[in-house]
């Protein structure tokens, strides 16, 4: 385990791809309610400040981040989920919609228009686009809307200080699912408690089965140094592993008061997790530098 402070910031790896044509990709995962969709949404809306050209997107079917980067209710509501939308479905995967989808569908849909069609713009001129639900009776499902919503993501091709950040469902099946395949960066995102640890630890390890270079570990809701040092105990009972970078985010009442949306947050400023997100950014912006490795 690397060592790290509350404001986190600690590299370790260096990742050689998962972003393609300069910009880079980011999956946000973890135990269910660990903070995913709050930190997704400022870290967006951070990076968005910071000058990148941000695409967030939500792949989880409750579909909260539209709220939590802080579209106004009634945009949020009107989003139309991709996978929702058979005509498109239809269009891009070839799959007929009658008597559910058939056998018969493209396996590698050309989904580049997508993002012009679906994606509508947020604060900051973060763009948000929401996938739906999906089909989920197995890891891996192959039916047209996953097949779709993998086309989607695979068919941005980023340029310099372009940047997706994909929310996801808790838990770990969106790895089953091979929709993370290519992002450069997995932030790990769990608090101090052991079911969220053990999640974290075992979808750490499917981020790096899948490729992905750097696995960050997201450590949310810490609320003092005993905390974070049981934290690390039970990584380490987990049998460990070789995380990219480890950042402590601390309990902030700010969050809960400014839910669904971290707009109430971004104009305060003053924040305690809004500062620690900080050491997020560099790591991210850093990710393709030399730097020394971490044992775990
Ligand atoms: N650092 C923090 N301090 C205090 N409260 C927090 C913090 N981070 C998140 N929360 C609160 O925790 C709750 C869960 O957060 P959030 O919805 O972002 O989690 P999630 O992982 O996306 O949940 P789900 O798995 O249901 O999608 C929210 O009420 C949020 O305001
Ligand atoms: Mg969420």
């Amino acid at each position: 385990m690397c060592e790290a402070t509350p404001s986190g910031g600690v590299v370790a790896a260096a990742p050689a791809d998962g972003g393609r044509d300069g910009g880079f990709r980011v999956v946000v995962t973890g135990k269910g309610g660990v903070g995913k969709t709050s930190l997704t949404a400022l870290i967006a809306r951070l990076l968005a400040r910071d000058g990148h050209r941000v695409l967030a997107l939500d792949a989880d079917p409750q579909m909260n981040l539209p709220h939590a980067i802080g579209l106004p209710e009634d945009r949020a509501r009107a989003l139309v989920p991709i996978s929702q939308n058979r005509d498109y479905v239809q269009e891009k995967t070839g799959a007929s919609s009658d008597a559910g989808w058939g056998l018969y569908f493209r396996l590698n849909p050309d989904a580049t228009d997508a993002v012009e069609r679906y994606a509508v713009d947020g604060p900051d001129g973060v763009q948000v686009m929401v996938m739906g639900t999906t089909v989920q009776p197995a890891a891996g499902c192959l039916c047209p809307e996953n097949t779709l919503l993998a086309g989607v993501v695979e068919a941005m091709n980023l340029r310099e200080r372009e940047v997706i950040l994909m929310d996801t469902q808790a838990g770990v099946e969106h790895f089953g699912r091979a929709l993370a395949k290519g992002f450069r960066h997995a932030l790990v995102v769990c608090d101090p408690t052991f079911n969220a640890v053990q999640v974290a630890v075992h979808a750490a390890r499917l981020a790096a089965d899948l490729g992905i270079p750097a696995v960050h570990l997201i450590a949310n809701r810490v609320r003092d140094a005993r905390e974070a040092e049981r934290l690390e105990a039970r990584i380490a009972a987990e049998g460990g592993f070789p995380f990219t970078s480890m950042h402590l985010l601390p309990y902030d009442d700010a969050v809960l008061a400014a839910e669904p949306s971290v707009t109430p947050l971004l104009a305060d400023g003053g924040s305690p997790l809004l500062r620690a997100v900080d050491g997020i950014l560099e790591v991210l912006a850093r990710s393709e530098e030399e730097v020394r490795p971490c044992a775990s």
